[in-house]
């Protein structure tokens, strides 16, 4: 019977018969496959297809490369089998594939969405869950199967090269945003990836680095994430990371991959690889690691030798064939989706440009936003107001067909700006483009492997343009009011730089100059950040008028950032990490990869050395990630955690809580004070009892809603619910989820600093064990309160 379904299945798929809303129908007889395997075709069938020139030639086997040019990889096709090779392709911010291919004249552009970054800052989870919707749509209408994405690694150190494409440095906010992303992306019928499984936490030598983890962080802050996210979501795949955690290879470790993932969360999808991630192919098999992208040939020699020597249970290999078919049987490829390679590009423009306003963070203002009616003459400063960064680099970038720059955003929004300067930006940066062309082709001449791996990287962007005094009194003249945009570009394979988190000199003297001057002329200055993690604020931030974080926005940029600006929309997004005011406050600072070599990584793999922060990195601030840190040790921050302005104001009030069963419900309503339309976001952190002496951090975020665009003089009555079992810390003597008991503090927030009102609770004293797995193979000293 199920042998004809294959047939049926397979029919469809040849003939093109599936309609496109055609119900799953195909379905794989997995045993009968499995039994017909032999054991090389199954040591394929778990490593891909392999990388020309990077997997060992002999483990490139066929072309699927074709499928979706662009696309990060495929699994083995098992021709004899009828199961075809389905479509893995990045990334987190829209779908990565190929714009053009050859001999072809139609064009395959993908909506390049804000970064995750900016996505979690709208604390917006329907929202973002539209948006995993609409990438989604891109992903299954361009025919690939598995979305890579989303990425949700915390946040712990400002200088993380990927920080952009993550959520936030809390894990409760990273999980429920990754969460929302899944089920927007999935609803199509398509897959994603959780990824990077877990504490890929920093760019520098990230294939050999070993993250010295202790369980209590571990589970707190590094996988509770992933936990919600898994729980919440079913996420068809889950990718490990690079990573080492507590000496062993995140893909070849079972606790993490099987006693963790599967036994105590449930997990039933596959587990794939990063690209080229760990080394031993038969134990990351026996761990529980599925599917080896995009394969080695080295992996595919260990599975054979594994089995053949009985290291390797032929049962595991088994399993993971299994786990991978069944994957496939869900895929709208195996299930002949006749894709249309014409996803709906404007819908998807819309989507972009109003999410990515609500991500963005009103940082300061002085009555300079939004701009007023005098407002009509803009003028622009800052490389990237002409040259607007959609997203970063590497795999998180997107092919986009365009990008809205902030002159475009502001020409559509009915301003004007000094074409005198736009023609002097444009022709600076065509030829800081030029020069670092040429430095390219110089270094490909030279060093072809290198310079392809350059490419890959974000590059540096050119210094500011500076202007003398009567240039700027002359501009000043002409324009209403000044913006200055400061970029920053980061991406995979890099860590950012100290001096990336500072402005550098150019960028300070132009923000003092401007502001100087304009405000001589009586004229307001606006500053822009176009970036994608925190930079340095404290030294300059009086300086101007207003401030507004608009990430890396997406390709609609310029538009969103002109929504905000003119007042169409009211800034809603919030931080989602703190932001410090010395790069060295932040306590993971002390065990960080400061101005390392970029390239480490690429030169040095597979060797574990033992040089701190390189080769092992100490966790050891421990639980006191981000504002867990700040709050708990009473360290000055230039912005805190769940801060962001709107152009109207709040009243809370009725705050109240009642226990119900099991959990806490707390409700409080949120009042538009103020004299323009606005969203609320409403934090809820819980203060456990004696938490000093308990060690714990005095405040952890719980919970967190949105409200609706509230009228002026409306109001809503937003209502959280935080379970009994959400109050535990990890108790690692126990290795047990452990409720003190007590009486808990629910503090009511609009930032972590700015609580409008406390109510408290008394809980029972519970425990839930857990597996004492992942215990770290060093003495660390561990920072306590
Ligand atoms: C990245 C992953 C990505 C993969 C495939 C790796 O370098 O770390 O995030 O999904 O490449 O492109």
């Amino acid at each position: 019977m199920k042998k004809q379904l294959i047939i049926l299945g397979m029919t469809a798929l040849i003939c093109g018969c599936a309609s496109n809303n055609a119900p799953t129908t195909a379905t794989i007889d997995v045993e009968e496959v499995v039994s017909g395997l032999s054991l090389e075709d199954k040591a394929h069938f778990v490593i891909g297809t392999g990388m020309v020139g990077f997997s060992g030639d002999d483990a490139v086997i066929g072309s699927t490369k074709d499928l979706v040019p662009g696309a990060a990889g495929t699994t083995y096709p098992l021709d004899s089998m009828q199961i075809p090779a389905i479509v893995l392709a990045d990334g987190p911010a829209g779908l990565r594939i190929d714009a053009t291919r050859e001999g072809d004249e139609q064009t395959y552009y993908c909506t390049h969405f804000p970064i995750g970054t900016l996505l979690a800052c709208t604390w917006n989870t329907p929202l973002i869950q539209e948006v995993g919707a609409a990438i989604g749509q891109e992903v299954k209408e361009y025919g690939a199967d598995v979305l890579l994405a989303p990425a949700l690694n915390i946040m712990r150190n400002p200088l993380c090269g990927r920080n952009f494409e993550y959520y936030s440095e809390d894990p409760f906010v990273a999980g429920k945003t990754a969460a929302a992303y899944v089920n927007g992306v999935q609803a199509n019928g398509v897959g994603t990836s959780i990824k990077h499984f877990a504490a890929n936490n920093q760019e520098t030598n990230r294939m050999n680095n070993d993250a010295k983890i202790s369980q209590r962080a571990l589970r707190e802050i590094y996988l509770k994430g992933f936990e919600i996210a898994v729980k919440e979501s079913q996420p068809w795949t889950v990718m490990t990371s690079y990573n080492y955690v507590n000496g062993i290879y995140t893909s070849e470790s079972k606790d993490l991959v099987q006693t963790i993932l599967r036994d105590e969360w449930g997990y039933e999808g596959t587990v794939m690889t990063d690209w080229f991630g760990g080394k031993d192919g038969a134990k990351q098999m026996w761990a529980g690691n599925d599917m080896l992208q995009p394969g080695k040939k080295e992996q595919f020699d260990s599975i054979v030798a594994g089995v053949q020597s009985g290291k390797l249970d032929v049962a595991d290999l088994d399993r993971s064939v299994t786990r991978t078919l069944n994957l496939i049987e869900k895929t709208p490829r195996y299930q002949g989706y006749k894709f249309s390679n014409k996803p709906d590009l404007k819908a998807h423009a819309d989507v972009t440009r109003q999410s990515a306003a609500e991500g963005m963070v009103l940082m300061k203002n002085e009555k300079a936003l939004p701009f007023g009616e005098n407002i009509k003459n803009v003028a622009l400063y800052g490389n990237t107001s002409y040259d607007f960064i959609a997203g970063g680099t590497g795999s998180g970038n997107v092919n986009h067909a365009y990008v809205i720059s902030l002159v475009d955003g502001l020409k559509n929004g009915g301003y004007t700006i000094s074409e005198e300067m736009k023609t002097a930006y444009e022709t600076y940066i065509a030829d800081c483009k030029k020069a670092r062309e040429k430095e390219l082709e110089e270094m490909a001449q030279k060093d072809p492997k290198n310079a392809m791996l350059v490419k890959f990287l974000p590059g540096t962007l050119p210094a500011e343009m500076q202007f003398t005094a009567e240039e700027l009194a002359a501009q000043a003249e002409k324009a209403d009011v000044a913006v200055i945009t400061i970029g920053r570009i980061s991406g995979e394979f890099l860590d950012r730089k100290v001096a990336d988190f500072n402005l550098s000199a150019s960028e300070r003297t132009l923000v003092e100059q401007v502001c100087d001057i304009y405000h001589k002329a009586g004229k307001q200055v606006v500053v822009l950040l176009n970036i994608g993690g925190v930079i340095e604020t404290t030294s300059w931030k009086a300086m101007p008028d207003a401030i507004l974080c608009a990430w890396q926005a997406g390709q609609e940029g310029g538009n969103s950032v002109v929504d905000v600006l003119s007042g169409k929309q009211s800034p809603s997004g919030k931080f989602t990490m703190t932001w410090p005011v010395a790069f060295t406050d932040a306590a993971s600072s002390k065990n960080f990869p400061i101005d390392q070599d970029p390239r480490i990584d690429m030169t040095n793999q597979g060797q574990k050395g033992d040089v701190k922060n390189v080769d092992y990195t100490l966790y050891e601030e421990d639980v006191y990630v981000g504002y867990r840190f700040f709050e708990s040790f009473n360290v000055p921050v230039s912005y805190p955690f769940g801060f962001g302005l709107s152009y109207t104001t709040f009243d809370y009030s009725d705050a109240k809580i009642a226990q119900k069963g099991d959990a806490y419900e707390i409700s409080v309503t949120v009042k538009n004070s103020g004299e323009r339309e606005g969203k609320e976001v409403v934090e809820l952190y819980i203060s456990a009892p004696d938490n000093k002496v308990a060690n714990k951090p005095v405040k952890e975020l719980k919970a967190f809603a949105k409200t609706k665009q509230l009228k002026p003089g409306e109001s809503e009555t937003v209502t959280l619910t935080v379970k009994a079992a959400d109050l535990a810390s990890f108790d690692e003597t126990a290795s047990a989820w452990v409720v003190d008991e007590g009486e808990y503090q629910f503090l009511i927030g609009a930032s972590v600093q700015d609580i409008k009102a406390t109510l408290s609770a008394t809980a029972k004293a519970q425990q839930t064990k857990v597996n004492d797995v992942m215990k770290p193979d060093v003495k660390m000293n561990l920072l306590k309160r």
